[in-house]
Formats: structure tokens, C-alpha cells, sequence
């Protein structure tokens, strides 16, 4: 019997995340699909994550049959959760959806709650609930929202068959006691020795890319980030020098200076500087739909580098991409996860060169947490490591661009009830929709705008923060909160904007700007990342820029939290942007991911 636990995938968007908590516990774990049973059946206990599909409308249904013909213990999250029951003859139904954080309330003591209070924060992400138990299994917690709602059998389980059901995700952060939950199921219940070393060893990683690229070219986009930065340096220790070539695209979506400093960290190897920007403000002219875009620029990416490596004779060569984990499986990279949001380096072209072989992504089965402490071991300095995390496709999916229109689903103007927020604070709706993650699918709608209260004050901040998750499990039609007070914004109404070059030069300014208050007020690394989203609006009859500031919290970037952040940093950012006359509107976006995602496209 090997000394772990199996992880099942179903799709669900924190598959991997289970299995890296339980290594980060010690106890070894493998992820598989629910068929590879001769494999599952060899490990000491058997965790099924959540699914994209509706396990009430019997999506997927009877996946984990043979499964729970096993004598392992087995435990379920969310769809995982509702399947067990629903093989021992439980009934699942479309119940009320829940996302965000909620409260959990232990009912009855069982052998997985040792050491877990009463009450603690739990995260949830889902539509279908248990509604009936099975025969032979308790009720052992329940959970409460902010509006104090209850809902039954948010945890389950049976200890007799060693078969329990979490209607939420103890593996992700926001889950106080998460950790803890999984330790009691794996050490206690499945009495996994907790003896796996979870250490990445850099030396590990050399030896392996030495052997998948002998003695071959090798090109890596380096785009400034952390992730290329950290694969950069880790080709550079792996080969020889004049093996390793980077390569590094102006696509004139770059932060200010970027695309110097990059230049400058990497002068000891053959760099070459392509200045792209041009062909992708064509490519992107008109283009408005986040996946469209992302699509576009992933392809222009690829057709660049394809000439470049025709000019330079190496088409034998391999390419390196710092694709890191999150990144694989938001673009649908397990067998059964959803497409949020495709991301630049893994468009079709680039599937199609990983198929032949010729795309090596060291990194791929790490967080971010993991690829910085990887820098550090390699020697990047702390300045480039710390930094914050840049997507590939830049500011492009931080400007929006929009057709004057809006989104096709919404035919009907969506009316706010003023009631369910805070008093003195009202809603208005944005006139532009952007993408989220609900339930583990793509969700792409408009954001709920909140103005009231005097300033940034941050009893504001925390007072509607903990409005929020209550706001977007009511309004369907909304996947994110923002927040603006001080400004009176009477009516709003889409306006028609490009991805000009002028746009992007004052967003670039606008996110230099923030970093730099940022920076200087130490809170740089109290923040994970910090994008500056900008959107067209027709504002009080006037065509503006509206600023989106969206600070976030957060260990692997696959779950955030919003940090609440002093006064002075947005009074500061505000007087700036108020000199800016194309701008009417700044606000702070409030939304936890899910329902958000990081970014707004
Ligand atoms: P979301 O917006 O999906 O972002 O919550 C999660 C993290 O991924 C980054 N991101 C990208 N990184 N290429 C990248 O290399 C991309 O296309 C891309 N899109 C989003 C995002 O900045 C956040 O850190």
C-alpha cells in the first residue's frame, strides 16, 4: 500500500491544490482521474475534488462508483460531496448558491473535526446542494452566510463506512482550519505517515531539463516576470550559454520601463529585444471579447516567435516557457476543468508544438509560491523575485475595449435593490461585463457599482467587504463589487472605445503611479498583486475612462482575498488621477475570486 493519499480530479478548479496542501502537511499525494482504479486502489485513502458539472442534474453521474467500492476511507469536496451521497442514496438539488466565505458550525464530534472550533470560515463555491441524507451517514455541520441564511449538510459523513462529504474547499486559504481537516482525514483516519519533504530542489530541475534538451537550442520568451525570470536563470545554471537564447516581445502592453529592465538582468546571455507593439495594436484594433483578445495575442505571440526562430536557423531548437500550474489549469489544462480564461502560451499552435515535443515548462507543476522560493534558492535577487506577477498578455487584458453596446445578455436593464446594502451606500451597474468564475465555469457579466461613504476610510472598506459575498449570492446577474465614493455618478451608458496606443500609454501611467504610492508607503509586499483595470464609460452623459483599483491577497493566486489598505494610499492615488482629465470614475474593486477572477479579463 503506498504511504499517500490519491487525489481525484474531476475538473474542478482546486484539484492540484489538495494535493500540493497535503504534501505541504507531509503526506505524499498523486492526483489521478476517477478511472485509473488499479492506481487509487493502491494509496491509503482516496479525496474527490469538485466538478465543473451539476451532480442535481446527474452531470457526470456515477464517476466515483467503483471508487467507493474501495475499502479506503473517502473523502468528497462540493461535487465530490454530493456524488458520495448520492451513491448511498442521498438526493442532491439546485439549491441556493453560495460563494465566498461563509461559517461553518460543527454539529456532532466526529473522528475528522479533532481540533477544529466550533465555529470557523469555510469557502464555498457552488449551486447544488444535498437536500436528503443517505441511510447510515450524520449530519455534521451546517453553514451560515452573512445574511445568517442556513444550509444543511454542509459537512457529512458516515465513520462506520469511512466515507465523508465537504460541501466546501478546506484546501483553499480561505478556509480557517482547512489544513487541519485534511491532516485529521489523512494522518488519523487513513493513517498516512506524514514523512513527504515537500522541498522543490533546484538541482532536481536542472538535471531534468538537461535531460529533456541534451544538446539543443533552446529560446525563452522572457517576458519581465517572475515566472521567466526564475526559468531564465535556472536555463542559464541547466546549459551551456550559448545554448540558452531569450527572447524578449514589446507586444506594448509592457509596464513602464519593462521591457529595459529585462534587457538589463539578462545581458550576460544572447538577448534579442523585438518591438512588436505595432502589430499588435493592429492585430487587437476592433477587437472587443476578452477570449477573443487573448486569443489574438497568444497567436501573434507564436507567429513572432516562429519568424524569429527562422531567422536565426533554429528550428531544431526547443522552446522553454514558464508556464507555471494555475496557468494550465484556468485554460482547461486537467482533463475535466473548464476554460476561464485562455492564457497567451497555451493557444492551440503552442498545444500542437507541445504535442511534437518541442515546448519544455519546468515549471509547470508549481504555484507561484514555490517558483519564488525556487528564485531564491537559484539566487535571483529578492527584488526580482518578490515582484509582483505580470500576466502574459500585459495590459491588454487590463484596458477594455467596448463596442458602445452592452453584452448581449442583458436585454433587460438590471435594477439594483438599494435595500440590501449598507445603509447609506447605493448600486448602479457598470456598462461593461467582465469575466469571473462561479461554481467552477466562466462567467462573464457586469460588476455592481457602490458609491456612499466619504472616502476610502477603511471602516468603509471593511464594512462593505463584508457586504459583498451576501450582494453577488443575491444578484445574479453580477459577478464583481466595486466601490467609489465620492464621486456622484447619475447615469451610465457603454461607450465606444479601442485599444488605442494613447489608451494604453495613460493606464501604463496610471499603474506606474500606483506602484510607486505602493512602494513608497511600504505596502508593496502586503499585496500580492495589484492590477490597474481602465474601461469606457459614458459617465454623466460624458465619454470617460473609468479606473479600477484591484488590490488582492493571496498565497497561489487561484483563490484572493481583498486587503484592506490605509487611507492615505488611496487619497494619495486619487488626488493624483483627479489631475487627469479623461478620467470621471476611481474605484476599488472589493470582489474575492471566485466569483471575481484576478483579472477583468
Ligand atoms: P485570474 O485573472 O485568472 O489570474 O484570476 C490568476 C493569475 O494569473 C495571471 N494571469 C496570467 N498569467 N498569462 C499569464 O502568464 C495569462 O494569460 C494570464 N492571465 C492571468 C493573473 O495576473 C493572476 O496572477
Amino acid at each position: 500500500m503506498i504511504n499517500g493519499i490519491a487525489v481525484i480530479d474531476l475538473g474542478g478548479q482546486y484539484a492540484h491544490l489538495i494535493a500540493v496542501r497535503l504534501r505541504d502537511l507531509g503526506c505524499y499525494a498523486e492526483i489521478f482521474d476517477a478511472d485509473d482504479i488499479e492506481q487509487i486502489s493502491r494509496y491509503k485513502g482516496v479525496i474527490v475534488s469538485g466538478s465543473p458539472n451539476l451532480s442535481a442534474h446527474d452531470e457526470d453521474g456515477g464517476v466515483l462508483t467503483e471508487i467507493l467500492e474501495l475499502p479506503q476511507p473517502v473523502l468528497g469536496f462540493c461535487f465530490g460531496h454530493q456524488e458520495i451521497a448520492k451513491f448511498y442514496g442521498g438526493k442532491v438539488i439546485r439549491g441556493k448558491p453560495e460563494f465566498g466565505p461563509a461559517t461553518l458550525e460543527i454539529i456532532k464530534e466526529t473522528d475528522i473535526f479533532p481540533g477544529i472550533p466550533k465555529q470557523s470560515t469555510v469557502f464555498m463555491s457552488h449551486g447544488d446542494t444535498v437536500e436528503t441524507l443517505p441511510p447510515g451517514f450524520e449530519e455534521i455541520g451546517i453553514s451560515s452566510n452573512q445574511k445568517g441564511n442556513i444550509h444543511h449538510n454542509a459537512a457529512i459523513g458516515c465513520s462506520s463506512l469511512k466515507r465523508y462529504g465537504f460541501q466546501f474547499h478546506p484546501e483553499v486559504d480561505d478556509s480557517e482550519y482547512g489544513d487541519l481537516m485534511l491532516k485529521n482525514f489523512a494522518v488519523d483516519i487513513c493513517k498516512v505517515d506524514p514523512r513527504w519533504q515537500s522541498k522543490i530542489f533546484a538541482q532536481t530541475l536542472i538535471e531534468k531539463i538537461q535531460d529533456q534538451v541534451g544538446d539543443k537550442d533552446v529560446f525563452l520568451l522572457a517576458s519581465g516576470g517572475v515566472d521567466s525570470t526564475v526559468l531564465g536563470e535556472l536555463l542559464k545554471q541547466a546549459l551551456s550559454s550559448e545554448k540558452v537564447h531569450l527572447l524578449h516581445v514589446d507586444t506594448g502592453f509592457m509596464r513602464k520601463n519593462e521591457s529595459r529592465e529585462v534587457a538589463s538582468f539578462f545581458k550576460d546571455v544572447d538577448f534579442k529585444l523585438v518591438d512588436a507593439s505595432q502589430r499588435f495594436f493592429e492585430a487587437l484594433a476592433n477587437v472587443y471579447e476578452p477570449e477573443a483578445k487573448r486569443k489574438i495575442i497568444g497567436e501573434l505571440f507564436v507567429d513572432i516567435l516562429t519568424e524569429e526562430f527562422a531567422k536565426l536557423n533554429l528550428e531544431d531548437g526547443l522552446m522553454a516557457q514558464g508556464t507555471i500550474y494555475p496557468d494550465r489549469i484556468e485554460s482547461g489544462g486537467s482533463n475535466k476543468a473548464r476554460v476561464i480564461k485562455t492564457h497567451h502560451n497555451q493557444v492551440e499552435i503552442m498545444a500542437e508544438m507541445v504535442r511534437q515535443g518541442k515546448v519544455i515548462e519546468p515549471l509547470g507543476d508549481l504555484y507561484k509560491k514555490e517558483v519564488r522560493q525556487l528564485g531564491l534558492e537559484l539566487g535571483v535577487p529578492s527584488r526580482l523575485v518578490n515582484r509582483h506577477p505580470f500576466p502574459g498578455p500585459g495590459l491588454a487584458v487590463r484596458l477594455l475595449a467596448n463596442n458602445g453596446k452592452y453584452p448581449p445578455q442583458y436585454t433587460n436593464e438590471v435594477v439594483v435593490d438599494n435595500s440590501r446594502l449598507p445603509d447609506g451606500f447605493s448600486g448602479m451597474v457598470l456598462p461593461i461585463a467582465s469575466v469571473g468564475v462561479k461554481a467552477d465555469m466562466r462567467s462573464y457579466e457586469l460588476p455592481l457599482l457602490i458609491q456612499g461613504g466619504e472616502d476610502f476610510h477603511p471602516d468603509n472598506q471593511c464594512k462593505l467587504l463584508a457586504a459583498v459575498p451576501g450582494l453577488i449570492n443575491q444578484m445574479s446577474d453580477i459577478n464583481r463589487v466595486v466601490w467609489s465614493p465620492g464621486f456622484k455618478v447619475e447615469s451610465f451608458a457603454p461607450a465606444c472605445k479601442v485599444m488605442s496606443p494613447k489608451r494604453v500609454e495613460l493606464l501604463r501611467e496610471v499603474d506606474y503611479l500606483v506602484n510607486k504610492y505602493l512602494v513608497e508607503l511600504d505596502l508593496y509586499d502586503h499585496v500580492w498583486q495589484f492590477p490597474v483595470v481602465m474601461l469606457p464609460a459614458v459617465v454623466n452623459g460624458k465619454v470617460s475612462e473609468v479606473v479600477i483599483l484591484r488590490p488582492v491577497k493571496t498565497s497561489r493566486g487561484m483563490t484572493v482575498t481583498v486587503p484592506v489598505l490605509p487611507l492615505e494610499f488611496y487619497s494619495g492615488v486619487l488626488q493624483e488621477l483627479q489631475q487627469l482629465s479623461q478620467i470621471q470614475l476611481v474605484a476599488i474593486d472589493l470582489t474575492t475570486k471566485p466569483p471575481g477572477t484576478i483579472e477583468w479579463e
